[in-house]
C-alpha cells in the first residue's frame, strides 16, 4: 500500500499545527517528523516536546524519524509525545534488536534506518522483526538535498528479500522525493514515500501529494 508522508523540517515551524492539518486535509498518510540531535547528524531540529505540542492538532500517523545517536535511551520519550512509528538508525550506538524490541514493549512501529553508505545487508537480517525498513536517499541530516538515484538497487534488494521471506514490510526513501524520483524509488520496490520541500514548498500542498501518490501507483517494471 503506498503512503505518504510529508515531511514537518521544509515546513514553517512557527505555524506547525496549521502544517500538520494541512497535510491531513491535503490527503497525506503519516506525519515524518525528523528529530536531528547535532551529534548523530551535524543539524539539531527538535525534540519529544514539539511533537507532543502537535500531537493534539491532527490524527495522521506520527513517522517519527530519529537521527539519534541512542535511540533506546530516548525511545520512550518520544512514545510518550505521541509517536505511533519511531524509526532509528541502523549505525547508532543503541543495540538494533534490543531497540526493535522496546519500540515495540512500548506500543509503537519500529523502523530501521539506513545510511547511504550503509548496504541492504546489514538490515536484511531484521526483516522479520522490524515494521518498515528506512532506505535514506540523502545524506540525513538536512532537507532539500538531491535524490540519489544509486540508492534504487538497495531498496530492490531489501524489497526482494522480504518477499523471499513472505513478510509485506513497508520500505520508505527519504530524501529529495518528488513527483519525478517518486517512480523510480516505487519501481524500485519502495511503498512509503517521505517528502519534505515537494510537500510544504509547495504552493499547494494537497496536490503535490496527490502528484505523489499518483506517479507512485507505477506499474514496475517487466
Ligand atoms: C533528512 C530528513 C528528511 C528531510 C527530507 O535528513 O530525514 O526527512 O526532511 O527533505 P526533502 O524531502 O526536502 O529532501
Ligand atoms: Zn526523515
Amino acid at each position: 500500500m503506498i503512503k505518504i508522508s510529508p515531511s514537518v523540517l521544509a515546513s514553517d515551524f512557527s505555524r506547525l499545527g496549521e502544517e500538520a492539518i494541512k497535510a491531513e486535509k491535503g490527503g497525506a498518510d503519516m506525519l515524518h517528523l525528523d528529530v536531528m540531535d547535532g551529534h548523530f547528524v551535524p543539524n539539531i531540529s527538535f525534540g519529544a516536546p514539539v511533537i507532543s505540542s502537535v500531537r493534539d492538532k491532527t490524527s495522521l500517523f506520527f513517522d517519527v524519524h530519529l537521527m539519534i545517536s541512542d535511540p533506546l535511551r530516548y525511545a520512550q520519550d518520544f512514545a510518550k509525545a505521541g509517536a505511533d512509528m519511531i524509526t532509528f538508525h541502523y549505525e547508532s550506538d543503541s543495540d538494533v534488536r534490543e531497540t526493535l524490541s522496546a519500540i515495540h514493549s512500548l506500543g509503537c512501529k519500529a523502523g530501521i534506518a539506513v545510511k547511504p553508505a550503509t548496504p541492504a545487508q546489514a538490515v536484511i537480517p531484521f526483516i522479520s522483526e522490524a515494521d518498515m525498513i528506512l532506505v535514506m536517499t540523502v545524506e540525513p541530516g538536512f532537507g532539500g538535498q538531491s535524490f540519489m538515484a544509486d540508492m534504487m538497487p538497495k531498496v530492490a534488494a531489501v524489497r526482494k528479500a522480504a518477499e523471499e521471506a513472505g513478510k509485506d514490510i513497508d520500505i520508505q526513501v527519504d530524501g529529495g522525493i518528488n513527483d519525478k524520483t517518486v517512480i523510480s524509488a516505487a519501481r524500485a520496490g519502495a511503498n512509503v514515500f517521505v517528502a519534505g520541500s515537494a510537500v510544504f514548498r509547495s504552493p499547494d500542498p494537497a496536490a503535490a501529494i496527490g502528484a505523489l501518490r499518483k506517479n507512485a501507483e507505477v506499474k514496475p517494471v517487466g
